[in-house]
């Protein structure tokens, strides 16, 4: 039995609560961690747990019958809270953003090997069917060169989203629709295209001017074989209609789910009729991968169960949490400083700690009071991608 801690019991803290609860034979939540310990409790009494709640996580590191915690908390806490949590011997499943500097990833990261400690970033769109896939479809080759993906993280969120005490600010979020929307998107590209050499980007704030961080951004990342892809993250897209395509020598493939082969005639222009057999050969390909048992955050907390407890593999391990946040701080300096960003970011680049992060990121907006809590905070987590 995995003896588990929740630390922040807000928004997000319900999906891993209920994804370790459809695991009961394996793990057990004992212990809640909020600063505002009314939260905790009121989700203690919601999900009938037989479990402790403190104000402060810090009173659960020495806690023995603790094996692994999970961080739901605000980004700008999430480095601190896993590193103490993994130097006092616990496995560290921490929600996105992985932190919020690319220097505190490598202190995580560092402490995970140190203490022989398992830490797992969340990225729970990964554990869907139709990306399970399309990811399988792409390792299979069968579009040839992939020559463009366009990925549209598009989200919608109203003004007063950014009304929450951390949200909208460098400082505790950390970023904007690009790092805490998008990220998922922008995991699920550098999971199955791996990462570009040069990105080029925009951000700005269109339509809410109580945040200091941009409502949208759009990047262009350049791969070594001159593939492009275009990234484009948004919270002002009315219809949140995410996607991603990519584009290859042979057919095209997306989620939702499409596929399509053109061929040419003779002079380059299409055919009128399309490769039926390779849009056949790739759809068999796309079904056989089966159905996904747990999906989502159950998904994710299955991966992070098995890993602790039979060694298997963590999908995406502290590294992978590292790579989309090169990505996403990679964007973030080429759109603050206008210019061509190549990768990877080295330690003594500014953007390498979240001081330098902050000395340099443009305030599109100051941020003007602040809520401590919304009377309702349940929330929606992006595209199911049928
Ligand atoms: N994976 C997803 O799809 C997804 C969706 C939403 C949010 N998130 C992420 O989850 C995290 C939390 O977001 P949320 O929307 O649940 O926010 P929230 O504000 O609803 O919940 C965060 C909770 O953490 C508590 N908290 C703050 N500082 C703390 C500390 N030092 N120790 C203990 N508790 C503390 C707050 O009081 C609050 O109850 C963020 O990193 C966010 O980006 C992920």
């Amino acid at each position: 039995m995995t003896n588990i801690a929740i630390i922040g019991t807000g928004s997000i803290s319900t999906a891993h609560i209920e994804a370790y609860l459809a695991m009961h034979e394996t793990c057990k939540i004992v212990a809640l961690a909020d600063i505002y310990p009314k939260k905790a409790e009121s989700i203690v009494r919601k999900y009938n747990l037989e479990a402790r709640v403190v104000a402060n996580y810090q009173e659960l590191l020495n806690d023995s019958t603790i094996d692994a915690v999970s961080i739901c908390s605000p980004p700008y806490t999430h480095a601190p809270i896993a590193i103490d949590f993994i130097k006092a011997g616990k496995h560290v499943l921490v929600e996105k953003p992985m932190a919020s500097s690319l220097k505190e990833c490598d202190e995580m990261i560092k402490a995970s090997i140190e203490s022989q400690k398992l830490l797992s970033v969340v990225a729970q769109n990964r554990f869907l069917t139709p990306i399970m896939r399309l990811k399988h479809v792409l390792d299979q080759n069968l579009i040839g060169k992939v020559a463009h993906a366009q990925v549209d993280s598009f989200w919608w969120r109203g003004h007063s989203y950014y009304d929450l005490w951390w949200r909208g600010t460098w400082e505790k979020e950390g970023g904007g629709c690009t790092l805490n929307h998008a990220v998922h998107h922008i995991d699920m590209l550098q999971w199955m295209l791996g990462l570009p050499t040069d990105i080029f980007a925009a951000t700005t704030n269109a339509l809410h001017d109580n945040a200091e961080v941009e409502d949208l951004s759009v990047a262009v990342l350049r791969y070594g074989n001159g593939s492009l892809a275009q990234v484009t993250s948004s919270v002002v897209h009315h219809g949140e209609e995410q996607q991603l395509i990519f584009q290859g020598e042979k057919a095209r493939i997306s989620v939702p789910w499409k596929v399509a082969a053109q061929v040419s005639k003779e002079n380059g222009f299409p055919q009128e009729k399309n490769n039926v057999d390779l849009e056949n050969r790739i759809q068999k390909v796309f079904n056989q991968y089966p159905e996904l048992r747990f999906e989502g955050h159950t998904g994710q907390v299955n991966n992070f169960l098995k890993a602790i407890n039979d060694g298997e593999q963590l999908l995406i391990d502290g590294t992978e949490g590292r790579k989309t946040l090169e990505l996403i701080t990679a964007i973030y300096k080429s759109a603050n400083l206008g210019v061509n960003v190549k990768l990877p970011l080295l330690t003594d680049d500014p953007f390498y700690t979240r001081e330098g992060m902050l000395a340099n990121v443009k305030h599109f907006y100051e941020k003007q009071g602040s809520i401590e809590n919304f009377s309702d905070d349940t929330i929606t987590v992006g595209g199911n991608y049928e």
